[in-house]
Parts: C-alpha cells; structure tokens; sequence
C-alpha cells in the first residue's frame, strides 16, 4: 500500500525534464502545468536561466550624463547602473562591501559620490572607495579593490540595450541574440533614428507564474477574445472598423518565426490601427524618410508590420505600443513586471505624444489591454493550484503547417529552450518545430550557444 502511495506520488510530480512533451510527429505540444506552481522548478530556472542569460537591464538613454546612475532589480538582484566622469556605464552589485547595505536607495539621479548609510563607506562613479570613517582601523590599503562596489560579472550593449549575465563564462552578447538582432534592428529602425526611453517607467505585478506573460506577449491568437472590447468598443469609438485592424486568421498575411537560442517573434503585416488614424500625416512623413533611408523593401519591413519579439528568456519588445517589457518571478505565482516606451530620438514632440497615447491607451494601467490580461492570467493561475501537476497545457497549434503569426510556434520556441536549459543537456540546432537531425552542424556557440558555459 506505502509503495502504491510512492508511485502514485511520483506520477503526480513530474520532474522538470518531463515539464515539455513535444511530439512533432503527432504534431501535440503540451506542457504541465507543474511548471507555474512548483518551488524547485523556480529554483530551478533562477539557477540555470537567469543566472546564465544575457538579461536586459536599461537603455543607454537612461543615463546621458556623467553621474547619472540608476538602482534597479534585474534577475532578481538590485544593481546600481553609473556613467562616470569618463563617460564608462558601470554596473554593480548595489550592496555595500562592507556589510551588504543597499549602498544606494534612490531609483535614479545624479551622484558625484555614493555614500553608505550604514558606516559611511563611500564610492566614486567607478566603484572605488575613496573614503571612510577611521580608515586607520583597518588593516590593508582602504582603496583595495575587494573594498569597493562589486561589478556585474558580464555587461554589453546592443544599440543602446544594455545586457548584463551574471555568468563570468557566458558566450558574448552578440552571440547569445543570433539571429533575433536583425529583428531588434527592425524594433529600433521605426522612426529613421535612434531610440531613447520616454520619461517614467510601469511597474506591476501579477499573482501568475511568468511564463504565463511571455506567453501573452507573443500570443497573437488571444487578442480578439482577450481585448474584445478594445477591438469591438474602443476601436468603433475612435472611427476605425471593428476588428480590422489586426487580422489574426490563417490567412493572415504574417508569420511566427523561432530564432535562435530560443528567441522568437510573431508578425503581422498592419493595414490600419489607431495610430495610423491619428497620425497618418506625420507616419507617412516618417515612411519617406525610412525609404530615403534603407530603401523600399527594408522601410516596409520596418514600418508596415507589427512584432512581438521575445528575447529569452524575459525580455519582450511589442511594436505596436513601442514598449520595452521584463519580467521577473519572486515566486511561481507572481511576477514582477517593468516595461518602458521607447520613442526617436528628434521625433517631434506632437508625434510622441500621439505615439504615447497609442501606449497608454491599450497597455496602460487603465488602458484597454493590460487589465485585460492580467485578470486573465491571474485566472489561469488560480486554476492550476487544483491538480496542476496532472494537467497539461496544449500549445500545439500550427504544428502541422508553416506557422502564421495567430500559431503558436513562438511560444514552443521558448519552452523548448526553457526545456533544454533546465535539463543542462547539449542544445540543439533548431528550437522550431522540425526535430533536429544531427546536431554535427552546429557551432561551437552560435544557435547552438547554451547562454552561458560552453565546456
Ligand atoms: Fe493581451
């Protein structure tokens, strides 16, 4: 009888290699719903995810000038983001090295110095004590490096994305993103300028595992019945057609792609939508330029289609509202999540605050899109808690054909990646839908790069 208990319990908690059942011959693709509640899995992925990838912490833009600096969580840890007298962006540990007190507990300023509360150490832009109380109690120099800031093991910029790895041995930046930075470029390309962060940020949480909002982010398939009435109310009300404006059939022009390294993107080709009605004139305007620009062909790239592109594992750009979103789990059942607007720098300012209004009108805290969502995840989550682990999620839709943008390959992408990295297997060269044959092709790093280690 105690055995028969034993089995029956094993059968109910699956491990974390038998979260993803991925048969593409039978073209089903389910994942248990263990995933979004159980401890060890979030153990699980803080250690061998977000410890390990590239992880996006801030934009350039977000400090300009020398002294600028900025305290923010990323994969879970606070930091403290400087530029220095030399221009040099520094990332740190905001912790003090002394006895581990937030060293800065502002969001953001300008600083000459940062001074402990706790002792009064204090450290120059660039991490160094340069003084503290009594120094002469101590034994060693007081400017040793082991005496200052704690530098964030890896950090590299993309076209103003500052990534940082907590993984010393991670392959680089450019590697880890592959193939997705060409459809970054198209994200940061929309106005024929570089990109800055508009003023203020959101932040909220949602009482759902987080894989539940990577999900949403890319998931093109919900958005009629989710957003219903941002499609059926607001949209008439604003003069343009019900409904329209994002045509999420099978024939859809549009299509879901898995880049590498589990990355992946949803686009959709845009015909109309409120910004094109508020702003036609000045869009065209931005369309000649783009044209003059990259040419025909790369301008319709950019400005005639929408994308929802995720950066594994946490990082999505949407381009429909120009946001920056992260995403990150202080337990299976919430997230914290923080997204920014990203605008062009020298746009006029008639043209993002029309930009702006299209954001906060559907992602806003009161908007037509994120309350939405979230009371639809919440409402996800409140069902797996009964008998999560015997349950599947099925994500299986376009398995059987050449994935449209309301498929859901993008998705897969990310679990098969989510997948592989908890195992700590060997990657394999593809994380689409066709099984890898051989994995004898793959490079060293490359689509084959594990984001971190690579003996
Ligand atoms: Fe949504």
């Amino acid at each position: 009888m105690i055995e028969e208990t034993k089995t029956i319990q094993v059968m109910r908690k699956p491990s974390s290699q038998r979260m993803v059942d991925d048969d593409a011959q039978a073209g089903s693709f389910r994942v248990n719903r263990g995933a979004f509640v159980d401890e060890e899995v979030l153990k699980r992925e803080r250690d061998a995810i977000f410890d390990r990838c590239w992880l996006y912490a801030m934009h350039e833009s977000e400090l300009s000038q020398a002294g600028d600096y900025l305290a923010r969580k990323v994969g879970g840890k606070p930091l403290l983001f400087v530029r220095d007298r030399v221009g040099t962006l520094n990332g740190f540990f905001n912790a003090c090295p002394h006895r581990g007190m937030t060293v800065c507990r502002e969001k953001s300023g300008s600083a000459r110095t940062f001074t402990c509360f706790y002792h009064g150490w204090t450290f120059d832009l660039q991490g160094k004590l340069v003084a503290l109380p009594d120094a002469a109690g101590y034994a060693g120099k007081p400017d040793a490096p082991e005496k200052g800031l704690k530098h964030v093991p890896r950090m590299e910029i993309y076209r103003g994305l500052v990534f940082i790895n907590f993984d010393a041995d991670a392959c680089s930046l450019q590697e880890y993103l592959g193939n997705a930075m060409e459809y970054i470029d198209l994200m940061l390309d929309f106005g024929g300028d570089e990109v800055e962060i508009a003023p203020g940020q959101q932040r909220y949480s949602i009482r759902s595992n987080w894989k539940l909002l990577v999900e949403n982010s890319i998931d093109v398939y919900h958005a009629h019945s989710t957003h219903n009435r941002y499609f059926n109310k607001f949209l008439p009300d604003m003069g343009l057609p019900a409904r329209t404006w994002l045509n999420v059939s099978d024939q859809a022009p549009g299509r879901a792609i898995a880049l590498d390294n589990g990355h992946a993107v949803a686009e959709t080709m845009v015909r109309s939508g409120p910004l094109l009605k508020t702003a036609a004139e000045e869009l065209g305007e931005v369309r000649r330029k783009l044209v003059e620009k990259f040419g025909e062909e790369r301008a319709s790239r950019i400005a005639d289609y929408g994308r929802n592109l995720l950066i594994f594992p946490n990082l999505l750009f949407i381009s429909t509202w120009r946001t920056i979103r992260t995403i990150y789990p202080t337990a299976p059942g919430y997230m914290e999540v923080d997204a920014w607007a990203f605008l062009p720098k020298n746009e006029s300012s008639h043209l993002k605050k029309l930009r702006m209004d299209n954001f906060i009108s559907f992602l806003g805290p009161a908007g037509f899109g994120t309350p939405d969502d979230v009371s639809g995840l919440e409402s996800c989550q409140r069902g797996f808690f009964e008998g999560a682990d015997t349950l599947w999620s099925d994500i299986s839709r376009g398995m059987h054909r050449d994935p449209v943008a309301s498929d859901e390959l993008q998705m897969r992408a990310f679990w098969r990646r989510w997948q592989t990295m908890l195992d700590g297997g060997p990657a394999p060269d593809t994380y689409g839908d066709t099984p890898p044959n051989s994995q004898a092709d793959a490079c060293e790093h490359g689509a084959a790069c594990n984001g971190g280690n690579h003996e």
